[in-house]
C-alpha cells in the first residue's frame, strides 16, 4: 500500500492540509502540540476507522466545525483507490465515492500499522494489554478470530453470574459444568488462534530486534496460558480439555471470588530480552524496541497475509533511541512507505533519501 495523496478538512487543528507523501520515508516534523500526531492520527482513521487516541468522533472535528474529513489517494494491487472518511456526530466511509454500509465493512480498505508512545503499554502495562495486541492483531489476519472472543466473553459473563447465584445458594455447583464445557471449547479456538499467530510472529520480531539493536540483544517472546502450557499442547482438543480441567480445579477458589479467575481471559505474553523480562528489567530503550518489533512483525505478517505491505506510521518512535538504533531502525524500513514524526529534523541527515513537511499551527509545508 502506498498514500499518493493525503487531504484533511476540519481535523482538529489540521489547515486542511493536502500534499502527496514520497513512497518511502516521510519526516513530519514540527514543534511540540503543531499537530504532528493528528496528521498520523487522520492517516490511520481509514484502517482502524476510529482514532486510535479517542472513541468521540466530537473531539476529532476542529473546534467550532460540525463536520472533518479525511481523504487518501492510495495504490493497492495496482490500482489507484480514494479512501474518504466523514466525521460529524457520525462516521460514513467511502471508497472510490461508493458509500459503505459500516466501520466493519470498511476494515481492511487501507491498511496500515501505528506504533504511538501508547504502544509501549503492551510491554509496560498490564497483560489485558498484551491481550489486546495479539486480539486486535489476530483479527486483522483472520477474521473468524473477532466471533470467537465475542462468544467466549458471553459464556464467561454467563458463567459469573452463575457463579454469584451458586454463592447465594440460588444454583447447585453441578449447573456450572455446561459453561465450563462451552468456556474450554471456544477458549481453545481462541488459544488455538493466538499460537498461531505467535509461531509466525515471534520468530519476524526476534529477528527485527537483533536488527534495531545491532545484534546485540535477543528478544523472545512466549505465550503464558493462566491454565496450563499449552506450548506442548498438540491441538485445540487438548487445550480444551486442559482448560476445562484448570476451571474445575478452581471452581470452589471461582465461588469465592465470584469470577472466573483462569482462561485465555487471563492469559497473558512474556517477552523477554537476553532472557529476563522486558517489562520488569528492560531499559527504556529496550521496551521501545520490543514494542516496534511487535509492531513491524505485525506489518510483516499482513504483508504474508494480504500481499501487500502495509504503511507504517511511526509517530514519535526516535526518542529514547540511541544513535545505532535510529540507524538500523532506518535501515530496516528502507523500501517501505512510512511516515514518522519528530520535534528535529536533523537527526534524519544521514538519510539518502526521504520527503520532509513541517507543521507549523496545523499549517502543512513541503520542507
Ligand atoms: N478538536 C480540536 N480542535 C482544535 N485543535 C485541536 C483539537 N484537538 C486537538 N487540538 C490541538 O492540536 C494540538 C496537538 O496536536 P498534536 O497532538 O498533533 O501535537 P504534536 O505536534 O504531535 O505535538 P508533540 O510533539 O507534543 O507530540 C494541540 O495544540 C491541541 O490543542
Ligand atoms: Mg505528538
Amino acid at each position: 500500500m502506498n498514500i499518493t495523496g493525503y487531504s484533511s478538512k476540519n481535523y482538529r487543528n489540521l489547515k486542511d492540509p493536502s500534499f502527496s507523501p514520497d513512497s518511502g520515508i516521510n519526516i513530519i516534523f514540527g514543534e511540540n502540540g503543531q499537530g504532528k500526531t493528528n496528521m498520523v492520527e487522520s492517516v490511520w482513521m481509514m484502517t482502524g476507522c476510529h482514532s486510535f487516541r479517542t472513541h468521540k468522533c466530537s473531539e476529532l472535528i476542529s473546534a467550532g466545525q460540525k463536520q472533518a474529513r479525511v481523504k487518501l489517494i492510495f495504490d493497492s494491487r495496482g490500482f489507484s483507490n480514494e479512501g474518504e472518511i466523514k466525521i460529524s456526530d457520525k462516521r460514513e466511509f467511502y471508497l472510490n465515492k461508493v458509500p459503505y454500509e459500516n466501520s466493519r465493512k470498511f476494515l481492511g480498505v487501507f491498511q496500515a500499522v501505528v506504533f504511538s508512545p501508547s504502544s509501549l503499554s503492551i510491554i509496560q502495562n498490564a497483560p489485558s494489554e498484551r491481550r489486546r495486541f495479539l486480539d486486535i492483531a489476530v483479527s486483522m489476519t483472520r477474521p473468524v478470530y473477532a466471533s470467537h472472543l465475542i462468544r467466549y466473553s458471553k459464556i464467561l459473563a454467563n458463567r459469573n453470574a452463575l457463579l454469584k447465584q451458586i454463592a447465594s445458594g440460588k444454583a447447585d455447583e453441578n449447573s456450572l459444568s455446561p459453561w465450563d464445557d462451552a468456556l474450554s471449547m471456544t477458549g481453545a479456538e481462541i488459544v488455538g488462534c493466538r499460537l498461531e499467530y505467535l509461531k509466525n510472529i515471534s520468530p519476524v520480531s526476534s529477528e527485527i530486534y537483533k536488527e534495531i539493536s545491532g545484534g546485540k540483544e535477543e528478544m523472545k517472546v512466549k505465550y503464558l496460558a493462566s491454565c496450563k502450557d499449552v506450548d506442548d499442547c498438540g491441538d485445540k482438543k487438548e487445550i480444551a480439555d486442559n482448560i476445562y480441567e484448570s476451571l474445575r480445579k478452581n471452581r470452589e477458589n471461582d465461588i469465592k471470588r465470584l469470577m472466573t479467575s483462569n482462561g485465555p481471559h487471563k492469559d497473558d505474553l512474556y517477552i523477554t530480552v537476553g532472557d529476563r523480562s522486558a517489562r520488569i528489567y528492560g531499559s527504556q530503550g529496550q521496551q521501545r524496541s520490543c514494542a516496534l518489533a511487535l509492531k513491524l512483525s505485525e506489518a510483516d505478517m499482513i504483508k504474508k497475509i494480504n500481499g501487500e505491505y502495509p504503511v507504517i506510521l511511526l509517530d514519535d518512535v526516535m526518542s529514547e533511541l540511541d544513535f545505532g538504533r535510529q540507524k538500523s531502525l532506518l535501515d530496516y524500513l528502507k523500501n517501505r512507505q512510512v511516515f514518522i514524526t519528530c520535534c528535529d529534523i536533523n537527526q534524519f541527515s544521514s538519510l539518502d533519501r526521504y520527503a520532509s513537511f513541517k507543521i507549523e499551527n496545523g499549517e502543512v509545508k513541503t520542507g
